[in-house]
């Protein structure tokens, strides 16, 4: 079951629509992003920070928080240059992202609104600009296929364990989902 995440990469975008326009638009940006980044990292960390279960997750470590801050902004501001294009490098550290926080014990109840922080963010910040809502369209799909591979490690690293500690077979394992789905 382990995932490819190139054609993962290919997958999510067509199904969630980015186009080469949205690359563009994107890129054409790439300074703006720069400049906002700290600005969304803020209102992400404290977004993050009015929870308890995730201030705990992220205080948990000494030095945590700073080196966050860091990786966050770079994060974001790859959604705009696209790394390699929105290519294999781009599929593989948006993966290596998901595994991080599949390790840490983030799941979907985690991810999804701290996207949703971000993607507000970044509306409103847009706003202010004056920038046009194709750029808020085109950020808001890239954000949607980042979310989609955090949530999709997540699946893909608990499926694989069972698997790999039980000996069964993918056929198996997902009739047993589906039993036990009908079941609740
Ligand atoms: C929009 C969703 C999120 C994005 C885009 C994001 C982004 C990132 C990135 C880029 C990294 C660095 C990965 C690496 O080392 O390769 C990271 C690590 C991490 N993230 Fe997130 N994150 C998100 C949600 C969350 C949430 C909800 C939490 C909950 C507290 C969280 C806590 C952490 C922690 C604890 C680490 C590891 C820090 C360390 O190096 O010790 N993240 N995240």
């Amino acid at each position: 079951m382990a995932l490819d995440a190139h054609a993962f990469m290919t997958t999510m975008e067509k199904r969630i629509g980015f186009t080469a326009e949205d690359k563009t638009l994107l890129k054409e940006n790439a300074d703006w992003g720069k400049e906002i980044a700290s600005e969304m990292a803020d209102h992400f960390y404290g977004y993050l920070g009015r929870d308890p279960e995730m201030d705990a997750i992220m205080n948990a470590k000494e030095g945590r928080i700073h080196r966050l801050r860091e990786t966050f902004i770079q994060w974001f501001y790859e959604m705009f240059t696209g790394i390699d294009d929105w290519g294999n490098a781009y599929a593989d550290r948006r993966w290596r992202i998901g595994l991080v926080h599949v390790q840490i014990g983030i799941g979907p109840q985690h991810v999804v609104p701290a996207m949703a922080t971000v993607v507000h963010a970044v509306s409103q910040r847009l706003k202010t600009d004056g920038k046009n809502e194709v750029l808020r369209d085109a950020l808001s799909r890239i954000c949607m296929i980042d979310l989609a591979f955090i949530e999709q490690a997540y699946v893909e690293v608990s499926s694989a364990a069972v698997l790999r500690e039980t000996g069964w077979t993918e056929g198996l394992f997902k009739r047993l989902i589906a039993t036990g789905a009908g079941s609740m």
